[in-house]
């Protein structure tokens, strides 16, 4: 069936003209916006956009009216650890009072304590919990979202972890993509032999996990506490044999040669980055990994943020996400991320769009299909309520989605809206 999508005082396409990512000033700057047309789509794809002069010749075909409101692809949050449990409300108060992120992390807290929850929930508990946390992204008009493992850090655990998140995909009215992050921090019984637990991560969870499915990612945290970047190697050479895709937590708090593997392997994406070195921006600009910038990360903990300005400068596929997890960045206010990356990064308010629906597509390797309105491809769609796309930005941490649309069908809609 065709449906019209009429009225909208904006269409905001991204459009990147089928090359399916932003990379420079001027593409991540060229937002595409149209005007006085509405937006055709039949069988959950877009299928043309027609004058509104022209809308004669439409008059039986079903039409939903966007008066006052614009029209954005589906926001694509490309980096979560939704699935926990628990607060670590009490580590935040020690934050404050001047503990760092990783004092607590050496002193047993931090994931692991998060770890401690989850191993002791049931899939049920997990699942109805994630439930609650992926509606607060689906209000806000995301229709793609990651989610990754790494609370189990066990075997049993982790793919406890990862069948809550594909009980999830298959059960979500929006696109839920799984990532395995066994590699997040050594479990505490691996402490002192971390030969086992990469044994255990590369030749029976990497094998499990692909063979089943379960996971489209494999991602490691690389850094002074967690993994090496020669563990690293280890895991990315088992993830790659058995057809996984890569993506890596890195340039955090220090620079330790992940940024180096990552590239070597061609990871989809590399994320954090707050301590890049310049030196490495060349790298990254020759590569087509996307760089997924958390600027939530960097205001929960008090610490630097990315160098997003100078990364767009040096022509780098650029990506935003909230990073939504319990220890470093217990937002999931996509409208609050936005406004940090315009007010801390310097990004300009069309960057911060591009970044949001075909770079962050991009770094889920599915920008082909996603993240842009273009001829073709999936209808995904958040519907704003206001007349120009800078308010979006400009009202930061206010969500002003009041409709959400995966494949063509309604997934949200605000009441009395
Ligand atoms: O992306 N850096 C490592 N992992 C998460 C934090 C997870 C946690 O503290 O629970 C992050 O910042
Ligand atoms: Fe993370």
């Amino acid at each position: 069936m065709k449906t019209l999508l009429t009225n909208a005082s904006q269409i905001v396409t991204v459009n990147t003209n089928k090359k399916n990512y932003k990379r420079g000033i001027k593409e991540l700057n060229n937002i595409d916006i149209i005007t006085d047309h509405s937006l055709l789509i039949e069988d959950g794809l877009v299928l043309d956009f027609i004058p509104n002069s022209k809308l004669g010749k439409y008059s039986a075909t079903n039409k939903i009216d966007f008066k006052n409101k614009i029209i954005l692809p589906g926001l694509v949050e490309c980096h979560t650890h939704l699935t926990f449990l628990g607060s670590r409300a009490n580590e935040f108060k020690l934050k404050l009072r001047g503990a760092s992120y990783e004092e607590i992390a050496l002193s047993g807290g931090g994931i692991l304590s998060t770890v401690q929850k989850v191993r002791g929930a049931s899939h049920e508990e997990l699942l109805n919990d994630s439930f609650t946390k992926i509606n607060r992204f689906i209000e806000q008009g995301v229709t793609t979202l990651e989610i990754k493992s790494g609370y189990g850090l066990s075997y049993y655990d982790e793919i406890k972890l990862l069948q809550v998140i594909n009980s999830l995909k298959a059960e979500s009215k929006i696109e839920i993509v799984p990532t395995f992050l066994g590699a997040h921090t050594y479990p505490p019984e691996y402490k002192n032999d971390h030969k086992k637990y990469l044994q255990i991560i590369c030749s029976e969870l990497i094998p499990f996990i692909a063979n089943n499915k379960l996971a489209e990612f494999c991602d490691i945290f690389c850094e002074k506490t967690a993994f090496t970047s020669e563990d690293t190697d280890l895991i990315f050479t088992s993830a790659v044999e058995h057809g996984l895709k890569l993506k890596l937590h890195t340039e955090q708090f220090n620079n330790v040669g992940g940024l180096d593997a990552a590239l070597k392997f061609g990871a989809t994406s590399i994320d954090h980055l707050e301590v890049i070195k310049e030196s490495d921006f060349c790298k990254l600009r020759e590569s087509k990994t996307a760089a997924v910038l958390l600027p939530g990360v960097s205001f929960f903990l008090d610490y630097d943020f990315a160098p997003a300005r100078k990364l767009i400068d040096n022509d780098v596929i650029v990506a935003l996400a909230t990073d939504y997890n319990p220890g470093s960045s217990n937002i999931s206010n996509i409208s609050l991320v936005m406004g940090l990356a315009a007010l801390k990064m310097k990004m300009t308010f069309e960057e911060i769009i591009s970044a949001y629906t075909i770079n962050s597509a991009f770094a889920l390797n599915r920008s082909e299909r996603i993240g842009s309105i273009e001829i073709g491809k999936d209808a995904d769609f958040a519907i704003m309520n206001t007349q120009d796309y800078n308010d979006i930005i400009y009202n930061i941490g206010t969500n002003l989605n009041v409709m959400t649309i995966k494949k063509g069908n309604i997934v949200y809609s605000k009441q009395g809206e």
